[in-house]
């Protein structure tokens, strides 16, 4: 796909097609009043005619209209302008994208503004979501599915508007690699696969990348990731990938992405009805390994690290055991409630592992719980924060990006009691009783490098849709990507 931001007036723009949006109170944008002058009243007429034309996602096609160089003019319906939010407007402009095959769209960005949105925040967005129009099958087609040209029109082609395109257009693509790789199956997307992923980032200026084998792993000490790793066949891969973008002392911002390549449960089997969806259980290292390499391949002023503790929940004749007690890299020791509670354990010692680091922050990605889901629905990713400025940043970025988050709490006594052991340092898993995901964050905040800032991003219920047709979202790529270009430009 091609982009190309152009500040030529609707009625001279060159295109095979022209979208543009309409409110259904007829309301005309001062471009569009243009435009319906040029069109001898085309847009004014259409609006008054609601049996015609009216509501949110209506769309009308003109061929060859009157006073226009373009093939056809395109009318997506807005819908009420007092109702035109974010959905609305990302529903309407992909609606409009698929209403037409043809190879080069001009699309009026000025038309499109929502409440509060900018005209740069309408392009990144209008960037991402041509980008990400059609499934990545395969990566390596995601263009070629479409070769179309889009022309973003705007009053001012300025450096900000430039700096939006880039980003919105570096989401487009993390997008759509993290939902590539989140669809592979299980027997393609292995942890050594994910590894080889990992190191074709090397050829980006500043990026160092080092797979660990089973013996590394061993040698490192991490117990409680190897306990997990024992119950199948295929071995394990811990990934650590470096990008050095910043200057050289700047502290790195960490992230660590749960990659269960396939998670059945371990002994504690889970029911065959949903188990495929498993597959999935490595979207937290799609995402980790999307943002990186978008970091790299934008060359933001940031260092950073991914970590990905890579392997299969089976359960083989070496698995784990419910009762076992595992050592952890950090030093606590861990009894095994629930073999299926495999995430923290993977997840726990690869946050240990940052220590060494010293990370300004630690973001870590995974999907924990099952029960995020019942807390929060598939419309919030559950944030688990130590950190109220860290907090508030992601939000901030969550917001921006459209991709929400809703802040859940985690640590309390209360939750720290459901952990206890009379054997261990602590259980995996507690006893029924609720607050799942809040249970699983106040597993992972033991393992907390001191003193550091710490988001914990629970994506079970975010990260794909499960169902009839199960596909990953590619979510939550778009905030971390927005959260980090706010990084960097806070740093410049
Ligand atoms: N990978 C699952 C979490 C999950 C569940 C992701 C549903 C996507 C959809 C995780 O490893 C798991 O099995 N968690 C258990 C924890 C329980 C045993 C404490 C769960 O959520 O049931
Ligand atoms: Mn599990
Ligand atoms: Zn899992």
């Amino acid at each position: 796909m091609k982009f190309e931001i152009s500040t030529k007036p609707l009625t001279d723009i060159k295109a095979q097609s022209l979208i543009v949006g309409l409110f259904e109170d007829g309301q005309l944008t001062e471009t569009e009043v243009a435009l319906d002058m040029a069109t001898k009243g085309l847009l004014s007429e259409l609006a008054a005619d609601k049996t015609f034309f009216s509501k949110e996602n209506d769309v009308i096609r003109f061929h060859r209209p009157d006073g226009l160089n373009v093939s056809e003019l395109i009318v997506v319906g807005l819908g009420k302008i007092e109702n035109f939010d974010d959905t609305v407007f990302e529903k309407a402009f992909q609606t409009a994208l698929a209403a037409t095959p043809s190879q080069h769209v001009a699309v009026s960005v000025l038309d499109w503004l929502a409440v509060g949105r900018t005209v740069e925040w309408t392009v990144m967005h209008m960037a991402r979501l041509a980008l990400t129009q059609h499934e990545p099958i395969k990566l390596e087609k995601v263009n070629e599915n479409s070769p179309r040209k889009v022309t973003l029109l705007v009053n001012k082609n300025t450096e900000t508007v430039k700096d939006a395109f880039y980003l919105g257009e570096a989401i487009g693509h993390a997008v759509n690699e993290a939902k590539y790789l989140g669809n592979l199956p299980p027997n393609v997307c292995t942890p050594s696969y994910l590894g080889e992923v990992a190191k074709s980032y090397k050829k980006l200026k500043g990026v160092t990348v080092t797979v660990h084998d089973e013996k590394a792993i061993e040698k490192i000490g991490m117990h409680a990731f190897l306990a997990v790793a024992r119950g199948s066949e295929v071995k394990p891969r811990f990934i650590e990938l470096h990008y050095a973008g910043g200057k050289k002392n700047d502290a790195p911002i960490c992230f660590v992405g749960k990659g269960i390549t396939f998670d059945a449960g371990g002994i504690c089997l889970k029911a065959k009805q949903r188990i495929a969806e498993m597959k999935y259980d490595m979207c937290g290292a799609a995402t980790v390994l999307a943002v990186f390499h978008a970091c790299a391949s934008m060359k933001l002023p940031l260092n950073i690290i991914a970590l990905i503790p890579a392997c299969e929940n089976l359960p083989d004749g070496n698995a784990y055991r419910p009762a076992d007690v595992i050592d952890t890299l950090a030093g606590l020791t861990v009894e095994i409630a629930n073999t299926d509670a495999e995430g923290r354990l993977v997840m726990c010692d690869a946050m240990t592992y940052s220590a060494r680091f010293e990370p300004e922050a630690l973001i870590d990605v995974a999907t924990l719980t099952g029960a995020v889901g019942t807390a929060l629905g598939d419309h919030f990713t559950g944030l688990f924060v130590n950190d109220p400025m860290l907090c508030g940043t992601l939000e901030t970025a969550a917001d921006v990006a459209i991709d929400p988050v809703w802040t859940l709490p985690f640590n309390g006594a209360h939750f720290k009691s459901r952990l206890k052991s009379n054997i261990a340092d602590c259980a995996n898993t507690g006893p029924a009783g609720g607050a799942g995901a809040s249970v699983a964050a106040t597993f992972l905040a033991q393992f907390v490098p001191e003193d550091t800032s710490w988001a914990h991003l629970d994506i079970a219920a975010t990260a794909y849709v499960g169902g009839k047709l199960p596909h990953s979202t590619g979510r939550p790529v778009g905030l971390l990507l927005t959260w980090l270009h706010q990084m960097a430009h806070a740093r410049a």
